[in-house]
């Protein structure tokens, strides 16, 4: 019922040359990923020119962060009318290395959320457990304190109409995915803390996981029953490689 999704998260990666040759890989492999709805977020200075690369495929454009103000003295931030402006239709919000290099706390992430969802764009919201939270027991803990967030600025409703993403940031950029069965523990109890509150919202929103997903390891971790696609960092900057995950969401 819930239409996989893959978003590819460029980080801070490529050059006008590279992307090219990236979005014409993918453009070539498109029509066998239709089943998915495919997300490509590049850095912010390439996103005007990776939406005019886009135009008449069914790619949608995203970003990598936004800010949480409207407009005026904020010096180097995007703000979602300028996301808007470029037709992007996701905002990814609260990455970890967002969470971790730059300080942002859940107030902030939420705020970034409600702008996001106030401006008719999808925010897809990374939640996660470092290492040393997971080794302690607390992982649990530590992604209901991130969506909570969330919830108690905006309502659980407000979820719908986003993406949730549960990002292990011990997986990130490692190589050390989660388990299939380690990632739907975590994608169920944020489906099933959802569903106390809203069984309606837990039923539509997606789930994706991210962390080292590749190729190989992509249908069975979209396999899982909470498992609703993928947040794909490193794979995402090679077209096959990013294909064959967007052919394993099914
Ligand atoms: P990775 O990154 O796929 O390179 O682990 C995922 C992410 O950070 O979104």
């Amino acid at each position: 019922m819930r239409q996989p999704l893959v978003a590819g998260n460029w980080k801070m990666n490529g050059s006008t040359e590279s992307i090219k040759h990236l979005l014409d890989g993918i453009k070539r492999s498109l029509d066998v990923v239709s089943k998915a709805e495919v997300v490509v977020c590049p850095p912010y200075v390439y996103l005007s020119g990776v939406q005019a690369q886009l135009a008449g495929t069914a790619i949608s454009l995203g970003s990598q962060n936004v800010s949480e103000y409207k407009a005026g003295a904020y010096t180097g931030e995007i703000s979602t009318s300028m996301l808007l402006d470029l037709q992007c239709r996701y905002a990814i919000v609260g990455h970890s290395e967002r969470r971790s290099i730059y300080g942002e706390k859940d107030v902030q992430v939420a705020a970034k959320f409600a702008a996001v969802r106030a401006a008719g764009i999808k925010p897809v919201l990374c939640v996660g457990e470092v290492l040393e939270e997971r080794e302690q027991g607390v992982t649990e803990d530590v992604v209901a304190r991130q969506l909570d967030a969330v919830i108690a600025l905006e309502g659980v409703e407000a979820l719908a109409d986003g993406v949730i993403a549960y990002e292990p940031v011990w997986a990130i950029g490692t190589g050390k995915t989660a388990s299939p069965e380690q990632a739907q523990d975590v994608h169920a109890f944020i489906r099933n803390r959802i569903a106390r509150l809203s069984a309606v919202t837990a039923e539509k929103v997606q789930i994706l996981y991210g962390g080292s997903v590749k190729g190989a390891n992509a249908p069975e971790l979209f396999s899982m029953p909470d498992i609703d696609g993928g947040l794909i960092g490193g794979a995402s900057l090679d077209a096959d490689e990013f294909i064959s995950i967007c052919q394993a969401a099914v």
